[in-house]
């Protein structure tokens, strides 16, 4: 089998209600991992782009969080709308969506904004 050309990975970690740091299962990310397989798969891509659930990411204030590799294009606040502008301009035609990048400022960084902001 030939490699994978792209590994999406989805967190769909799942913490009780009223954690400060919330999850992205409860923003629906689940449906969104959902929608995602079902595109790859729909457009043949499925032997090219694996789509995986993930664990926490530790982004949980950007959720629901995607990170697209081999590029390690973090995306936030992703939607469910959203889905089919990131299959077709990333995952078909290469071109990251800028407008759900996060920036670099956000991932890893204590100085993030949304840190300590609920959303
Ligand atoms: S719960 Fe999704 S990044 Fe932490």
């Amino acid at each position: 089998m030939a490699q994978f050309e792209r590994h999406v990975f989805v967190c769909t970690n799942v913490r009780d209600a009223g954690h400060p740091r919330g999850c992205c299962s409860g923003k629906h990310s689940e449906t969104i991992r959902e929608a995602l397989k079902e595109a790859v798969k729909n457009l043949g891509l499925k032997r090219r782009v694996r789509i995986n659930s993930a664990g926490c990411l530790d982004q949980c204030e950007h959720g629901p969080t995607v990170v697209v590799y081999p590029e390690g294009t973090w995306y936030g606040f992703v939607t469910l709308t959203d889905v089919a502008e990131i299959v077709e301009s990333h995952l078909v035609n290469g071109k990251p969506v800028e407008r759900l990048r996060l920036p670099d400022g956000c991932v890893n960084t204590a100085g993030c904004p949304h840190k300590g902001a609920a959303r």
